[in-house]
């Protein structure tokens, strides 16, 4: 080893000592006071080991995507048995391509402009959105009280000749019924997006979620099941569908499989107007730039080490609430369809009393630092930013009212230890001692 290099890496080994020594000291020990520390919804759950994989990337310095991307989307693709993994900066970027790709003129089956999307009414804003940003029509279908995701009995009903894919959500963590859905789709020739932002190690029998349909999307914000600050994916099977999905990822340029490495003879091989062209600026689709950095994917690649550790606490937590809450009628509580096995993103309640209203039980919790959000959209066409644009509404959307006025949810994730759990659960015994009393 030349003495260059050998100083290079005593330094280094400095620098990581001392971001150890930064961990302990500033991020490890959070002691937790009950009625004082928050007990969030979600967040990141990191020791030494993603700081000093982060900073290894910074000094890198070459900042964007490179060999972290290489390791983290091979590995990602192992772990689910896909043959592709994209990764992006954002789970809103993966639906935003992913539902892009279907209106490609590179694409085989090329949706058309008015071509419909079924989704469901208790959504995230952003599995709905590229529906509309690109051209097509959504078409909103129920979802259900207790699995939060859309009901499959709808989909029937919801089907015109103009529909031509599914956006299927996994919400919070719970499988969609696949098996339906995929059935379903087979039989119309539908495509099918599965949104796994909230579901990432969630099983549909024994399969992992993301893994049926044409395209999955997961998320790597904070407060997701693993993270790299921010950071998304789209994993396809499919060699078409993944050249389009780079292609848009990186500005709409021709797909080459290494841009890093390319050879010379095949940079001046496309051509316009019969003569040769630099494909570095040779574009066969409306692209965008939705590249993370090199340094998410390094953090990334810590996190899957850690994934089947954070997803046994996930279930953990997730019996635990189950089983003290179960003695109260006053809540419906989660439920998952039979075949899944879901690692749970949230621990969602539906009210169904008059005792006490979800503004009372969500306050009183806020109140004792025990954080809590509603179910996403509720019922997604009811926001205004909907309004004027097409949408096509199958029935009345009765369930997702009922979530839209009486659903919350509070956290499972592995940043819920014991302690935390039981002054959660201590705390519901506390209001419903109260309420019931009345
Ligand atoms: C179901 C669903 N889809 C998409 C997203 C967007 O993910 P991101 O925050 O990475 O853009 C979220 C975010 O929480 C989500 O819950």
């Amino acid at each position: 080893m030349d003495g260059h290099k050998l100083k290079e890496d005593q330094l280094k080994e400095e620098i990581f000592q001392k971001i150890k020594d930064f961990y302990e000291l500033k991020h490890k020990h959070q002691e937790f006071i009950p009625g004082k520390t928050k007990v969030n919804y979600a967040g990141r759950i990191y020791d030494e080991r993603e700081m000093i994989a982060a900073v290894d990337s910074i000094l890198d310095f070459w900042l964007t995507l490179k060999d972290k991307d290489e390791a983290f989307c091979k590995k990602f693709s192992e772990l689910l048995g896909v043959r592709h993994t994209l990764l992006v900066n954002s789970g809103s970027s993966g639906n935003l391509l992913a539902v892009a790709a279907l209106r490609s003129n590179q694409f085989s089956r090329q949706l058309k402009q008015g071509d419909e999307i079924i989704t469901p009414a208790m959504n995230f804003s952003t599995a709905l959105n590229p529906i509309i940003q690109n051209g097509l029509t959504p078409v909103i279908i129920d979802s259900e009280v207790g699995t939060y995701n859309l009901n499959s009995n709808e989909l029937e009903k919801a089907y015109s000749p103009k529909t031509k894919a599914i956006m299927a959500p996994h919400i919070l963590g719970n499988p969609c019924e696949m098996d339906v859905i995929m059935d379903f789709a087979q039989d119309k020739n539908l495509i099918v997006i599965e949104d796994t932002c909230d579901a990432l190690d969630s099983r549909y029998g024994g399969k992992l979620c993301g893994t049926f349909g044409e395209m999955g999307t997961y998320s790597f914000y904070a407060a997701h099941h693993i993270f790299m600050g921010e950071g998304g994916a789209v994993v396809t099977q499919s060699e078409e569908l993944f050249k389009i999905l780079k292609s848009l990822r990186d500005w709409g340029r021709v797909y080459n499989h290494d841009d890093l490495k390319l050879p010379f003879d095949e940079r001046f091989s496309y051509k316009l107007d019969g003569k040769t062209y630099d494909s570095r600026y040779f574009f066969t689709n409306i692209g965008y730039n939705l590249k993370p950095l090199d340094l998410q994917a390094a953090i990334g690649l810590v996190q899957l080490d850690k994934l089947s550790r954070f997803t046994e606490i996930r279930k953990e937590n997730f019996n635990k609430l189950y089983k003290a809450l179960s003695q109260y009628g006053e809540f419906i509580l989660p439920h998952a369809p039979k075949k899944a096995d879901p690692s749970w993103f949230a621990f969602t309640i539906t009210l169904d009393t008059d005792k006490f209203s979800r503004f009372d039980l969500v306050k009183f919790l806020e109140e004792k630092q025990i954080q809590t959000r509603y179910p996403f959209a509720g019922n997604i066409s009811k926001h205004p930013a909907y309004k004027g644009f097409p949408m096509r509404i199958v029935g009345n959307l009765e369930q997702s009212n009922r979530i839209m006025d009486n659903s919350f949810f509070v956290g499972l994730f592995p940043g819920i230890n014991d302690a935390m759990l039981d002054y959660v659960i201590e705390k519901f015994h506390e209001f419903m001692a109260e309420h019931l009393r009345r």
